[in-house]
């Protein structure tokens, strides 16, 4: 397999160039929205040159966007594995889509019936959950986590499994601790007690491959923007499923879920966000995941895989680094042993600075980071940093470079230690 050459994707990144004070900045923002390659911000300016109209139109620049959306729709099947591009809806962003489908998906349970979420999640896999549970009357039951290295607690998802449980909500990887999820086997579980599944992938699709048909789960949903593509969000939806809920729609509409005019140009950039993930498959991937065969799925897991191998190396550096930083505290799993269950986004607070401050004080530094719950509300709370002012994430992607692991393990170091970075940029 060839040697990951993160020089070169690096290049193809315009906004990677930036700097501070004429230093390099890192951006350890990524589980917050992803830089882009030059190619998406091309076929997005390019779609206004090119062939900007509404859908349906019997003239030249209306047939090539009608053309460009299926060829987007049928990008996003199958890098998600779905068998069907008529399985995949684009919408404004993952919670817009959410809060829209599952009026559909609630409209058939009784009062009395019982939705699944937990306790790891991001509030747009929980919040429109409990907005459709207080419109029928249905019970909202919570799976709760192991607080010690956030991971699910699977007992009590089968505590709160019944008879009645119509829908089970949870996440592919958490945006805040990174833990990634037995999916298969969640999936499994409700089904065998007879709910739909609903997988929040929109953390884990930069990290690692998704086969919905593998995983058979009902829904999934994702944002483009995780994943070096435009503002989107993406949702997969079993087309048995799909066709049987009813729709809210209106009535001359020939699509049952896509409402009103969408973002066409977002369009044409996630189509060249997924092309993205394609080349660095055939150039990096491995020859038995499918790279070098042509063949577009093949390819895209073996882009995936080789993302996920490379950042297992970057991110065990920034779990052996941060053991080694005296008052720094890991949320989730800290194991670098671990590391195939988390995706490389880290939670961390630090003794005698709040992670707000922290932040701050990195970024006056060139270095990118969040702090607070990012939504991941009912986790943090559960984790008692809430009232702390939460956690401080940093969170690599596929661009990231072990040279800025280590110049943030440098900064967090001293920041650790009591000593403000200012505005100076750390020495190397
Ligand atoms: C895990 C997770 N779910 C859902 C969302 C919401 O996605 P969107 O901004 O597309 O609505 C986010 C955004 O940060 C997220 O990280």
């Amino acid at each position: 397999m060839p040697a990951f050459d993160v020089s070169a994707i690096r290049a193809q990144f315009p906004a990677l160039r930036r700097e501070q004070d004429g230093t390099p900045v890192v951006f350890l923002d990524g589980p917050g929205g992803t830089q882009v390659p030059e190619r998406v911000i091309d076929a997005v300016t390019g779609y206004y040159r090119a062939m900007n109209a509404n859908s349906g139109g019997s003239f030249v620049t209306s047939r090539a966007t009608d053309a460009m959306a299926g060829a987007a729709h049928a990008a996003v099947a199958t890098l998600l594995g779905a068998a069907d591009p008529g399985e995949v809806k684009f919408g404004y962003n993952m919670t817009t889509l959410t809060f829209h489908v599952s009026r559909s998906i609630a409209a058939s349970f009784a009062a009395g019936d019982e939705i699944v979420v937990t306790t790891l999640d991001h509030e747009a896999n929980v919040s429109p959950w409990r907005a459709v549970a207080a419109d029928r009357g249905l019970v909202v039951r919570t799976v709760d986590i192991h607080p010690e290295d956030g991971t699910l607690d699977l007992d009590s998802l089968d505590a709160a499994l019944g008879p009645r449980t119509r829908l089970v909500a949870f996440g592919y990887a958490s945006n805040a601790l990174g833990t990634i999820n037995p999916v298969g086997e969640i999936v499994r579980r409700a089904h065998a007690a007879g709910a739909l599944t609903f997988v929040d992938a929109v953390h884990y699709a930069p990290h690692g491959s998704i086969d919905v048909r593998a995983l058979d789960t009902d829904f999934l949903v994702c944002s483009v923007y995780k994943w070096f593509g435009p503002h989107l969000g993406a949702l997969y939806g079993k087309a048995a499923v799909l066709d049987r809920l009813p729709a809210y729609k209106v009535r001359p509409a020939h699509d049952r879920y896509e409402t009103g005019t969408p973002s066409f140009e977002a369009f044409a950039g996630t189509l060249a966000a997924v092309e993205y993930l394609r080349d660095l498959g055939r150039k990096y991937g491995d020859g038995a995941d499918g790279a070098g065969t042509g063949e577009v799925r093949g390819e895209l897991v073996a882009a995936m895989r080789a993302i996920a191998g490379y950042e297992r190396s970057i991110g065990r550096r920034m779990l052996d680094g941060l053991a080694a930083i005296p008052g720094i505290h890991v949320w989730g799993i800290a194991d670098p042993a671990r590391i195939d269950e988390r995706t490389p986004t880290f939670a961390v607070t630090l003794d005698g600075i709040s992670p707000a401050d922290a932040a701050a004080e990195l970024g006056r530094a060139g270095i990118f980071t969040w702090d607070g719950d990012f939504y991941a509300r009912g986790l943090i709370e559960r984790l008692g940093t809430y009232e702390h002012g939460g956690v401080l994430r940093l969170g690599l992607v596929h661009y990231s470079t072990a040279a800025e692991v280590d110049r943030t393990l440098e900064a967090l170091a001293h920041l650790a230690a009591g000593a403000p970075l200012g505005s100076r940029p750390i020495a190397r």
